[in-house]
């Protein structure tokens, strides 16, 4: 065989492969489209009346559940569907197109595939192309969360709260859009990015098309310079501001700084049950709120409440309402205690530290008239 036989062989079976394609076109693979809109869908067969009527066309819906309906064959719509869909047939010398339109607008249920398909007399599909259309559904509910305060009015004026200063993880939900909605969180002007949303098909649906219930949190730490801010989740659906919703709270920060005070200590080597005292004094606070340790400045060791170790022993007392005393007490002082800055911690419900030391003076040894005191 020579050459361009060769080539035909290769080139011949793609044509007749592609051919099954090319016989259709269709003027939109994929559309969202609203409850009520009026779309068109043109299908163009390049084939003359003649072959149409030994090979019909049909429009047919498919739903996402597998379920087929015909719709129209050539351009006559089925019995019991002429209310709901219309297909214009236009010739010209080469070409038949069918287009298909819907005459009550677009349904909820409509959402899935409409295909042109092309038979031969023994129903065997000769080509066939189809439009994915996705009924669009606006956002159904938004709720906006941050501590214990939760909004799900849209579109109000900024709701004001009160927030100690601290961190917070606020959440932001929509619920019942298709497609998701994408939901963005702002302090003021910033947009804080935490983690991705999270989207789950609504399962309760029973009937398409499918909706989506979407979660967005931030991490935000927020400070008295916080004060005055918006807080605002704004969720859209397909970035069209007509379908947004919006929630804000206006901030107002407050901090209860914790009062820490710490005694001095003077100790010389070797003295034994040597105590750095320091008490705490905020609202609420007691010594079972784990929130309260020693820290080791030199290297950032921490001792919590009951810590026993290595010669070094917490304790924490709860003394009137709203204070506590906690002691760090030394086994037997070394010259390393004395190298060391100790703090004591305080860290609140909302993530913020305080930190105080309380100071281990190393006590000189002087002699005076024989005896062996310190200063
Ligand atoms: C329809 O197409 C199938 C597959 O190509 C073929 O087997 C069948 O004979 C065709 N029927 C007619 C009536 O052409
Ligand atoms: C503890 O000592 C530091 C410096 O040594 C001093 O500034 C502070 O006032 C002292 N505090 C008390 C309660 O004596």
């Amino acid at each position: 065989m020579e050459l361009s036989g060769k080539i035909c062989i290769v080139i011949c079976a793609l044509m007749s492969v592609s051919n099954g394609s090319e016989m259709l076109t269709l003027d939109k693979q994929e559309e969202f489209v609203l409850v009520g809109a009026s779309p068109q869908y043109k299908c163009t067969v390049n084939k003359n009346a003649n072959f149409l009527i030994g090979n019909p066309l049909k429009w047919e819906k498919r739903g996402r559940d597998g379920s087929k309906v015909v719709i129209s064959v050539l351009a006559n719509v089925e019995a019991g569907l002429a209310d709901e869909y219309n297909v214009q047939l236009d010739t010209t010398d080469s070409a038949m197109s069918f287009t298909l339109s819907f005459k009550q607008g677009i349904k909820e249920d409509y959402d899935g595939h409409f295909a042109c398909v092309l038979y031969n007399k023994s129903n065997t599909v000769l080509a066939e192309k189809s439009v994915d259309v996705h009924v669009i559904q606006t956002i159904k509910k938004t709720e906006f969360k941050i501590g214990d305060q939760k909004q799900t009015v849209a579109g109000e004026p900024a709701l004001s709260i009160r927030l100690e200063e601290g961190t917070y993880k606020p959440i932001c939900r929509t619920e019942g859009s298709n497609p998701a909605a994408v939901i963005k969180i702002y302090l003021g002007n910033t947009e804080e990015m935490g983690d991705p949303q999270v989207e789950v098909p609504d399962t309760s649906r029973t009937q398409p098309p499918p909706v989506f219930n979407v979660e967005k949190s931030v991490t935000i730490m927020l400070k008295p310079a916080d004060n005055n801010k918006i807080l605002k989740c704004v969720a859209k659906v397909r970035d069209d501001d007509s379908m947004k919703t919006e929630i804000s709270y206006k901030l107002e920060v407050f901090s209860i700084p914790p009062e820490i005070s710490c005694n001095n200590i003077t100790a010389m080597k070797g003295n034994k049950f040597v105590e750095l005292t320091c008490t705490i004094k905020v609202p609420g606070i007691t010594c079972t709120s784990k929130n309260i340790f020693w820290e080791n400045g030199e290297n950032g060791d921490r001792y919590d409440v009951d810590y026993n170790q290595n010669g070094l022993r917490v304790f924490c007392l709860n003394q009137v309402k709203g204070v506590v005393s906690t002691t760090l007490r030394i086994d037997a002082v070394t010259e390393a205690n004395f190298k060391t800055d100790y703090f004591v911690v305080y860290v609140n419900k909302h993530s913020t530290t305080t930190r105080k030391q309380a100071i281990l003076n190393q006590g000189k040894a002087i002699v005076s008239r024989g005896h062996l005191s310190e200063v």
